[in-house]
């Protein structure tokens, strides 16, 4: 092969049909099916307004680079419509504005700065006090011509043209482990000039870039809507914040919103975080019936912008989008096959995962990195998390950390009521996982790694499943 990919999700996908187009020989593995993972729990705001701020890279970076974010964002927005008008997808895309509002005065200033700096990079933002909701606002910076769709249409669509281009895909196929060259599967080796991996979080060694990168879970909930709407994807500055959209689909039209984010496994109450999101939703948009509500998982990087390209190990990896997939997927499939092969990409300095810039964000790196080391003293020395002495203490469909004769057990009890007993240490970096009643996972909240009840993984960077007990 000339390039292995691992991850079927936007970034993949994407990055496999680019490359086949230019004639290399591109494999692409992936652990369940296409879109399965995050791509698949993502609301599709197709953007390009970043969580950073402009105003943020500016300052923090530079002007010129600033542009260059700009210029990477609304290229993505470009390629995925050029895809979908080459391609004939069928997947509702639709160009609609985008409203970063507020309801509070103390924001306006913020934001004011925003639409200027913005419009400073490159782009038409600009501050309107006119927001097409049913509720009052102070105004909101206005990004024009942005996107939505529906995720898996467009993505099985790619995933077919990948494969008519000549990429090979190969589902239930899971990557234990990725070095130069060489990716091991269940299935056998494959070895390759170039690896990519386009998972969500690079799975297994790449230190170096999950200390750059902190997991949160977001989530989203979508509801039959009957009534008419506006066209747009919206975002408030609340804390947590909320986004908001509708989206039509041959089921009919619905309305998505998404928030009451947090820091994987450092919330006990995560059907709290659905009833929250649910109560917001009744609040500002009326009662309406819920259809859906699934989460799904941001990576915040350090220093704010996503981390694409060469790592140290020289695999090439593309994370920490801050909640701008599809945007940051699809920059990074771009960027990446220009590496692959040889194109000169004026974006690649920016998002490097290996930029060294102290300067920015030393507080924020040494924050959410002493979550790990904290974390894994507390485990290691405390009874942290320890809920119950007793396996009994565990019900039906519940998960529990318990202790018993000294040493601490993940215990989750089926709907049929089977037990099932695991080592609470995560095999990424030896933090103990904590359950999540809403989505019956265990999660780690040191780096994000995710396992089902009875262990094995489904979000990275571990590769490895809980030991049985
Ligand atoms: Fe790193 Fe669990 S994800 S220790």
């Amino acid at each position: 092969m000339d390039v292995v990919i691992v991850g079927a999700g936007i970034t993949g996908i994407t990055a496999a049909l680019l490359l086949a187009e230019k004639g290399r020989r591109v494999a692409v593995l992936e652990k369940e099916t296409v879109a399965a993972g995050e791509t698949g729990n993502t609301t599709a705001h197709i953007t390009e307004a970043i969580d950073a701020r402009y105003h943020y890279v500016k300052r923090h970076y530079s002007k010129e680079e600033a542009r260059l974010v700009a210029e990477a964002s609304r290229a993505s927005i470009g390629k995925i419509a050029e895809l979908v008008s080459r391609f004939s997808i069928d997947c509702h895309f639709k160009r609609v504005p985008g409203y970063l509002y507020t309801e509070k005065r103390k924001y306006v200033a913020e934001l004011k700065n925003e639409a200027a700096s913005a419009r400073e990079a490159g782009l038409d933002a600009q501050w309107v006090t006119e927001v097409p909701l049913s509720f009052e606002t102070r105004g909101a910076v206005l990004w024009p011509n942005q996107a939505q769709f529906h995720p898996r249409e467009y993505l099985t669509a790619l995933a077919r043209r990948a494969v008519a281009a000549g990429a090979q895909i190969f589902e239930n196929t899971f990557a234990t482990k990725v070095d130069k060259g060489r990716v091991e599967t269940e299935h056998g080796i494959v070895t390759a000039e170039h690896v990519f991996m386009a998972t969500n979080v690079p799975i297994g060694g790449f230190t170096h870039v999950h200390v750059k990168a902190a997991a949160y879970r977001s989530y989203a909930m979508a509801f039959a809507e009957t009534n008419a709407h506006p066209d747009g994807l919206f975002w408030d500055t609340a804390d947590p914040y909320h986004y908001t959209r509708w989206q039509e689909t041959n089921e009919g039209t619905f309305l998505i919103t998404g928030g009451e984010d947090h820091r994987t496994g450092e919330e006990e109450d995560t059907d709290g975080c659905f009833e929250r999101l649910a109560s917001y939703t009744r609040e500002y948009f009326g009662e309406h019936e819920e259809r859906y509500r699934w989460s799904g998982q941001i990576i915040e990087p350090h220093g704010g912008l996503p981390l694409i390209g060469g790592s140290s190990t020289e695999v090439y990896v593309s994370t920490g989008y801050a909640g701008q997939g599809m945007t940051f997927g699809t920059a990074g499939a771009m960027l990446v096959s220009d590496l692959i092969l040889g194109v000169p990409n004026p974006w690649a300095d920016v998002f490097s995962p290996m930029r060294n810039r102290p300067h920015i964000t030393t507080k924020e790196f040494i924050t959410e990195n002493m979550h790990f080391p904290a974390h894994l003293v507390s485990d290691r020395l405390t009874s942290a998390g320890v809920e119950a002495h007793s396996t009994e203490a565990v019900a039906a469909g519940e998960g529990k950390i318990i202790k018993v004769d000294g040493r601490k057990i993940a215990a989750y009890r089926d709907d049929g009521g089977a037990l099932h007993c695991l080592s609470p240490v995560c095999t990424h970096m030896k933090c103990d996982v904590a359950w999540n009643p809403a989505e019956r996972t265990w999660d780690c909240p040191c780096h994000g790694s995710r396992f089902t009840p009875t262990g094995d993984v489904l979000n990275g960077p571990a590769h490895e499943p809980l030991e049985k007990m």
